[in-house]
């Protein structure tokens, strides 16, 4: 099998080209414990945080994002705001959004976003998202995204998953997708405060692979069934019940009801 790398130099030099990525400072390390550690203990606004290997890789829900060095992506960038955006709640699905259409410029097909903020082929996760922040004003966003996970990594992951490579996804483009994300978040994250809510929510319909489904929302040890209709103005799911009540949900595990 090989292993797609990137090419740091030739990102750094990308990366300084680009008027949006100007103000980037790219740190690559080999191995890590966790690029979103890594950004929490050291980073300074715009710093980016890559690494081949996370030995200690973490997703939402203190859930385990098993890194190993193959050639995936893993990382993180630390993001200031000037004022805390009117619309935070929706920050980490346009994230989501920012991953899908770089994926989609490079050529793939088929991906869709399950609420809130992961990668999805059919049944399989592509790829997840976690944003973390210890002031209101600054947020890490890490992304881990398989490119080319063995299956003899399975048993050590816990859900359904898929690789982009088989989604006509070429390795040697790594270090496009990798320097068009990073353009893609930065011109997002600039005009976030500026963000059309209504646009917005269509936007997101679009990528929605749940919209429509009958499904069920677990919270807090309760279930919920219903269809889901997409989602608020403040990113939450909606979901309708049989009697044609609406529920907004900002947290919950769905799954799909067959
Ligand atoms: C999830 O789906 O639960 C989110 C997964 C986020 C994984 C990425 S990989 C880069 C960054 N560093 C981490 O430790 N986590 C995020």
């Amino acid at each position: 099998m090989s292993k797609p790398v990137l090419n740091i130099e030739h990102v750094r030099q990308r990366l300084a080209e680009i008027e949006s990525t100007q103000h980037l400072q790219l740190h690559a390390f080999k191995s890590i414990d966790s690029t979103n550690l890594w950004l929490l203990k050291h980073g300074q606004c715009a710093d980016v945080c890559i690494a081949q290997k996370q030995t200690q890789g973490y997703g939402r829900q203190g859930r385990r994002w098993h890194s190993p060095d193959v050639g995936n992506l893993y990382f993180s960038l630390k993001t200031c705001f000037n004022e805390v955006p009117k619309h935070y709640s929706l920050l980490s699905l346009q994230v989501a959004i920012c991953l899908a259409e770089t994926l989609e410029e490079l050529g793939m097909t088929g991906h869709r976003l399950k609420w809130p903020n992961d990668l999805y082929y059919g049944d399989k996760k592509l790829g997840g998202i976690l944003l973390q922040s210890q002031k209101p004003k600054e947020v890490i966003i890490g992304i881990g995204l398989n490119i080319n996970m063995p299956t003899s990594e399975a048993p050590n992951i816990d859900q359904k998953w898929g690789n982009i490579k088989p989604l006509g996804f070429k390795l040697e483009n790594l270090d496009k997708l990798f320097i068009k994300l990073l353009e893609k978040l930065s011109i997002a994250l600039d005009r976030f405060s500026e963000l059309i809510v209504m646009d917005f929510v269509n936007q997101w319909n679009s990528w929605d692979m749940l919209l429509n489904q009958s499904v069920q929302i677990t919270q807090n040890n309760q279930c919920y069934q219903g269809k889901m209709t997409g989602i608020d103005t403040s990113g939450r799911i909606k979901l309708m019940d049989k009697s044609g009540d609406e529920q907004h949900f900002s947290s919950g595990d769905i799954s799909v009801r067959l």
